[in-house]
């Protein structure tokens, strides 16, 4: 069961378990968050295995301060004025990253983009004493509404994760607001904790809706990374025209004239296998193969998620299904 610590008893334990690649439940103003490091991959992978069922949704990445910030995220002037209107603060920028910012592809799901938010309070301390960015969704299981106390985490949670960090009832109660500038304007993609009018008052202009990049629909496979090549799933055997993607030590027949290869896991860790799952499928996608062929993956765990994602990549794109 998580031990639960107040916020001023938390900081060191908070960050020994952050450092050694593990999650842990924090209060931000909005809704407590399921905090892992946003450069270590297992780190991330725990966020997706503790809200059981996962689906591999883009994450927000937390951060300290602008300078932390910048070196993460390519700022326009729109954008950049909307965080030093509203940061620390309830509203989430979703920016296209910056080059070689150590974020790990499985906080974005492989996009180029990046939802940023500096919060308020502890998690802005404990991320400015570890140095590094947050990924934070909701502290939920998946399907339940977002935690707002310490207690719903535990009752929730308890179960999966070594600390809940208790600072309290949230005082907002609801998620960010999610904004993407776009072209001249500056386009609502989720509605939250900043009502949009305060929003307008501060560019002096009506947000962009409807239409946009499918916030609400997350794994809308449109919005996600997809390859180039075609995935072919549950491969037993591999062409040499084609790519290979292995899990343990399955081998499909032809492996070694594959045109590439690489193995999610050799052990057949399904946390490794997560956290490396965008960047296989992007740098096998470089091989130029036409195919990329994939071996069976268990769907215990987080398999689950990794064989949702597949499916999604693998599915014609004219046939993508909003999901939440
Ligand atoms: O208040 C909040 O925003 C809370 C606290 C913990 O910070 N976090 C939160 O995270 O609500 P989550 O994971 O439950 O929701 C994040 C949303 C998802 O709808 C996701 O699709 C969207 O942000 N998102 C993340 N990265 C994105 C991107 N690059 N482009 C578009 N949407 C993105
Ligand atoms: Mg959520």
């Amino acid at each position: 069961m998580a031990e639960i610590l107040a916020v001023g008893e938390a900081l060191e334990r908070a960050l020994t378990l952050l450092q050694a690649g593990d999650v842990v439940a924090i209060p931000t103003e909005t809704v407590y968050g399921l905090a892992g490091d946003a450069t270590n991959g297992i780190g991330v992978a725990r966020i997706f295995e503790a809200k059981g069922r996962p689906r591999f949704n883009p994450l927000i990445a937390h951060v300290a301060d602008m300078a932390m910030a910048e070196r993460i995220a390519v700022f326009d002037p729109l954008s950049k004025k909307l965080a030093q209107a509203f940061w620390p603060g309830p509203l989430t920028l979703v920016l296209p990253q910056g080059p070689g910012n150590g974020i790990h592809p499985l906080v974005t799901a492989g996009l180029d983009t990046i939802a940023l938010r500096m919060p308020m309070g502890f998690g802005g301390d404990l991320i400015a004493k570890l140095g590094r960015p947050l990924a934070a969704p909701s502290a939920n299981s998946s399907g339940r509404i977002s935690a707002t106390t310490a207690q719903a985490v535990a009752v929730d949670l308890g179960a999966r994760i070594k600390l809940v960090v208790d600072g309290g009832a949230t005082p907002v109660g609801l998620e960010s607001t999610i904004v993407k500038a776009e072209g001249a304007g500056v386009r609502l993609l989720r509605p939250g904790g900043i009502a949009a009018g305060e929003i307008e008052a501060a560019i002096g202009m009506e947000l962009l809706r409807g239409g946009g990049a499918g916030v609400e629909a997350p794994g809308m496979l449109a919005s996600h990374y997809a390859p180039g090549a075609a995935m072919r799933l549950n491969a037993g055997t591999v062409g040499k025209d084609e790519a290979l993607l292995g899990f343990g030590g399955q081998r499909a027949e032809g492996w070694r004239n594959a045109a590439a290869f690489l193995n999610l896991s050799v052990s057949g860790d399904l946390r490794e296998a997560a956290s490396n799952l965008f960047a296989y499928m992007q740098e096998l996608d470089r091989s130029g193969a036409r195919t990329i062929a994939v071996e069976t993956i268990p769907f215990d765990g987080l398999g689950e998620a990794i064989n949702d994602r597949l499916s999604r990549a693998a599915a014609p794109r004219d046939n993508a299904q909003p999901t939440t």
